[in-house]
């Protein structure tokens, strides 16, 4: 320690849907802790009461200090908005650090912005690699660990993967995942809501569907070829489908019905989602989150990818990559059927990966050799 006395000033941003839970635990720590003053920005990526405000009130996050507004667009124009207006706050609150979590558009805009003007740069959850340039947030990871001062990871092949592309290990820390300390935070809440009996199940008598990857559902090909299998399971198992707005704006475009079998509902709230997930048969998805949620609750999860940047999942959690056409997902559901997966639960990702990230915060702001190495590299 240095023995410095003044607090750090951190600015963190988030933007989606997946970046609330982790960020969240780290938050309300970072306000608890005098020797850090937190300001929050939401870049307005995601925007709609059910995508982003239920989120920050079920998370308990505050209102942000400043909130950009700015919505949808392609990814240039996306990105574009959130560095002309994150910059002018940066430059006026002049923070020692700006934190970014996961591998949303906002994720690399403000770590291109902070980069830009000379502060470090904290990303939670660095070092994934899915090796597929063709997904939007593959690109996402590699730029903003690219720029990143302090990496922290969230599974060992993160920190591989940094090493491999020649980061110093002083920069990188394992700290475990940090949706998971939201996850277990919330889960008996969750359970408490009985959701299945909402949708008119008992637990075990369902699965759960999340579908949103451009790549699956900007396809119409594709996605008529994945809701043909889906509607193939769902006539032995009911699959109950949050449908994010993206997905419910490309099936009305493609004129595509829902087979049978599947239940269609708004997106649900975070500790709706979680209870719904707990006590399902089996989980299909394409999501990142959901692939480790589910390995932490020992539920079958059928990713609807041929990749995933988190192999912990299908190494030691209940994760099977299912593939995007007809013939894959259903080799891999009958394999499911007669061979279901239980895994355990990976090192780390045990609810206290705030804590960790909180002594990565310390050591690096007020250490100052490791600061001074990690910041001029
Ligand atoms: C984004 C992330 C993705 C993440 C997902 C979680 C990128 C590149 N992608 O994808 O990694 O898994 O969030 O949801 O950052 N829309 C609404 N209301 C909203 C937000 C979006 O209706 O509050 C609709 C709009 O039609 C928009 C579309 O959803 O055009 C896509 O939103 P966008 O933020 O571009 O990407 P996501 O698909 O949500």
């Amino acid at each position: 320690m240095t023995g410095r006395n003044i607090p750090v000033k951190l600015v963190c941003v988030a933007g989606a849907r997946p970046n609330f839970m982790k960020l969240a635990p780290l938050f309300r720590l970072l306000r608890t802790h005098p020797q850090f003053i937190a300001k929050l920005v939401h870049t307005g990526q995601h925007y709609d009461e059910q995508m982003s405000g239920a989120f920050f009130r079920d998370l308990d996050l505050p209102e942000p200090d400043y909130y950009l507004g700015v919505g949808s667009g392609t990814h240039g124009q996306q990105t574009a908005e959130i560095i002309r207006r994150l910059e002018p706050i940066l430059m006026e609150e002049a923070p020692e650090g700006v934190l970014v979590v996961g591998d949303v558009n906002s994720t690399l805009a403000a770590a291109l912005t902070a980069a830009k003007l000379n502060i470090p740069v904290v990303h939670i959850e660095a070092g994934l690699r899915s090796f597929d340039r063709s997904m939007p947030e593959e690109i996402n990871r590699v730029v903003t660990d690219a720029v990143s001062s302090l990496l922290l990871a969230s599974e060992p092949s993160g920190v591989e993967n940094l090493r491999r592309e020649g980061v110093p290990a002083e920069r990188i820390r394992l700290i475990g995942n940090l949706m998971i300390d939201s996850l277990l935070a919330h889960l008996p809440a969750a359970r408490a809501l009985n959701m299945p009996a909402r949708f008119g199940f008992s637990p075990g008598q369902y699965g759960v569907l999340t579908l949103h990857r451009p790549a699956n559902v900007d396809q119409p090909a594709r996605l008529k070829e994945i809701f043909e299998a889906l509607g193939e399971v769902a006539k032995r198992c009911p699959l109950i489908f949050p449908v994010h707005p993206r997905t419910r704006v490309r099936l009305a475009e493609l004129g595509i019905c829902f087979p049978d079998g599947l239940i269609c509902t708004e997106p649900l709230r975070y500790p709706e989602f979680v209870g719904l997930m707990a006590e399902a048969a089996v989980v299909f998805t394409d999501s990142g989150g959901v692939q480790e949620e589910t390995t932490v609750l020992g539920i079958p999860c059928l990713t609807l990818r041929n990749n995933t940047e988190r192999p912990i999942t299908i190494e030691q959690g209940t994760n099977r990559l299912a593939g995007t056409s007809k013939d894959s997902i259903l080799t891999v559901w009958q394999l499911h059927l007669d061979n279901p997966k239980r895994g355990r639960v990976p090192e780390l990702w045990d609810g206290k990966a705030a804590d960790r990230a909180m002594a990565a915060l310390e050591e690096f702001f007020f250490h100052n050799e490791v600061q001074r190495v990690c910041s001029h590299q």
